[in-house]
């Protein structure tokens, strides 16, 4: 474990409005840690994932990526990147993954795995094709490589949407929800491919419901309430033994 964490969130806020959604949350994901992030509907959960790469401006806080701050500065109502080359350079080593998957449809399953490190990172292009297909078969998905994302099934559209992530080789992995949209029979498709990035030594922040999965899989899990981390610590911790009544309650009612 290195000493300097890969990610460090401190005191993150957001306020929408006259609403302050997020009230001071920090985090640290050393290399290698797999942070589950749980909490009911609406407690923050996406809100606190999108501040990371500022898909989400803000309030208050600090975003520290390889000990480098992220360097920030007021905007209107939130603080905004005060350095756009800077905030590339980190959201190209800090891959999202979505509940909705997000792929381009127009584009066949092969050109979305090839699109980011073709034209963002503009690798040569039959080495991108080559990693590509090696991504499309690491997730399972190599016969399709021709075909767009309709004629896929959602389970198979996000493992594809996982080899995208992959193919920029990001440093740490925020997934919100990525098994949410899909039909109960497809999500152990997707939990398999993510269970062995976490074997592969892959940092992630995953905000799941899949409970059975995050107690499995985590270094760490963290739940949220109201904005708050509520209680967190290791999924033996968490799980068998919750000090938070709030964490308790959640804990039984998914269960
Ligand atoms: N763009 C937005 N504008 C106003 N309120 C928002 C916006 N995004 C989220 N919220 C509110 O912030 C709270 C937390 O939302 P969210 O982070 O999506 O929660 P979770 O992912 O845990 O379900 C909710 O009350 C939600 O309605
Ligand atoms: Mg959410």
């Amino acid at each position: 474990m290195s000493k300097v964490p890969a990610l460090e969130l401190n005191d993150i806020h957001k306020t929408f409005g006259d609403v302050e959604v997020l009230k001071g949350i920090s985090l640290k994901a050393y290399d290698g840690d797999v942070i589950s992030i749980l909490g009911s509907s609406g407690s923050g959960k996406s809100t606190f994932l999108r501040c990371i790469n500022m898909l989400e401006n803000p309030t208050k806080g600090e975003i520290i990526f390889n000990g480098e701050p992220l360097s920030l500065k007021p905007g209107e109502t939130d603080l905004v990147a005060a350095n756009m080359k800077q905030l590339t350079q980190m959201r190209q080593q800090i891959g999202f993954v979505f509940q909705s998957f997000n792929l381009w449809p127009h584009m066949t399953i092969l050109e979305n795995v090839m699109e980011g490190p073709a034209n963002v990172l503009k690798r040569p292009k039959n080495e991108v094709k080559a990693y590509a297909e090696h991504l499309l078969n690491k997730v399972g998905i190599a016969d399709k490589k021709d075909m767009y994302p309709s004629q896929l099934s959602g389970g198979q559209q996000q493992r594809v949407a996982i080899a995208r992530t992959l193919a920029m080789d990001p440093q740490v992995i925020l997934f919100d929800e990525p098994t949410s949209a899909l039909d109960p029979e497809l999500v152990g498709e997707v939990l398999g491919v993510m269970r062995n990035l976490a074997d592969e030594g892959r940092t992630m922040l995953i905000v799941t419901h899949e409970m059975n999965f995050a107690r499995e899989v985590s270094s760490e899990v963290v739940f949220l309430h109201q904005g708050l981390v509520e209680e967190k610590g290791t999924p033996t911790q968490v799980f068998e033994n919750p000090q938070s009544e709030r964490c308790k309650g959640f804990l039984s009612s998914t269960f």
